[in-house]
């Protein structure tokens, strides 16, 4: 076993009460806004991994467990795996707002994309192989309020853009 420089930065933060609330949704004709389709597509591609069936159905992605009131984004049985807020445009459009990659042993930097996802409130990307800088779009995520990128394998300071997302009540 080589000796690996492993920068372990753990962002763990539990809202008690508020980590499994999801707003009431339609979900009659809603679809994931284009932006936020294509930048999980993106990511997804670039990571060698896919949405399971239960998720992606037919190709829409705010669709099946993803917007189930009754299945949290830490349900172990789907990972990868996405929450969505479908309330958006009179209940017409979906957004992403939450985010599992765990420990799937995933490689490579986190494609930029990943930081126009700005609907993200729950982002856990811990105990995976990513490497490079945690850019500093992160502070773009001002609805965040649990973070999870330990054990991994990223290089460089946390960007003081952190400090913009707000809700982020501990580090
Ligand atoms: C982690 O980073 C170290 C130092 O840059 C490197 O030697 C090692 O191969 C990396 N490990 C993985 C799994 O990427
Ligand atoms: C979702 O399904 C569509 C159609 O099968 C596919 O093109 C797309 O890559 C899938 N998205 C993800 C993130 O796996
Ligand atoms: C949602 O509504 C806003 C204004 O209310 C509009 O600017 C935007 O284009 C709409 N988005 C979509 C994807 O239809
Ligand atoms: C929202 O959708 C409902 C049901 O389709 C419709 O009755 C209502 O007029 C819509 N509101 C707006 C602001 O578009
Ligand atoms: C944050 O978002 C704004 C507006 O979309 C964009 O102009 C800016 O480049 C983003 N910041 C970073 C660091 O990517």
């Amino acid at each position: 076993m080589p000796t690996c420089l492993l920068l372990t930065v753990w962002f763990l933060l539990c809202i008690p009460g508020s980590l499994h609330m999801v707003a009431a949704q339609n979900k009659i004709g809603a679809t994931t806004h284009p932006d936020d389709k294509k930048a999980l597509n993106s990511i997804f591609t670039a990571w060698k991994i896919r949405a399971s069936r239960e998720w992606n159905t037919s190709g829409e992605l705010c669709s099946g467990v993803a917007i189930d009131d009754n299945i949290f984004i830490d349900d172990k049985a789907y990972n990868p795996f996405i929450k969505c807020d479908c309330t958006f445009n009179n209940s017409t459009i979906c957004r992403i707002t939450a985010l599992k990659v765990y420990a799937l042993d995933v490689v490579g930097p986190i494609p930029p994309q990943l930081w126009t996802l700005i609907y993200l409130t729950n982002l856990n990307l811990a105990q995976n192989y990513l490497t490079g800088s945690i850019s500093p779009a992160i502070g773009n995520l001002t609805r965040m309020e649990w973070l999870g990128i330990g054990l991994n394998n990223f290089s460089g300071p946390i960007p003081a853009e952190i400090g913009t997302c707000t809700k982020l009540l501990k580090m």
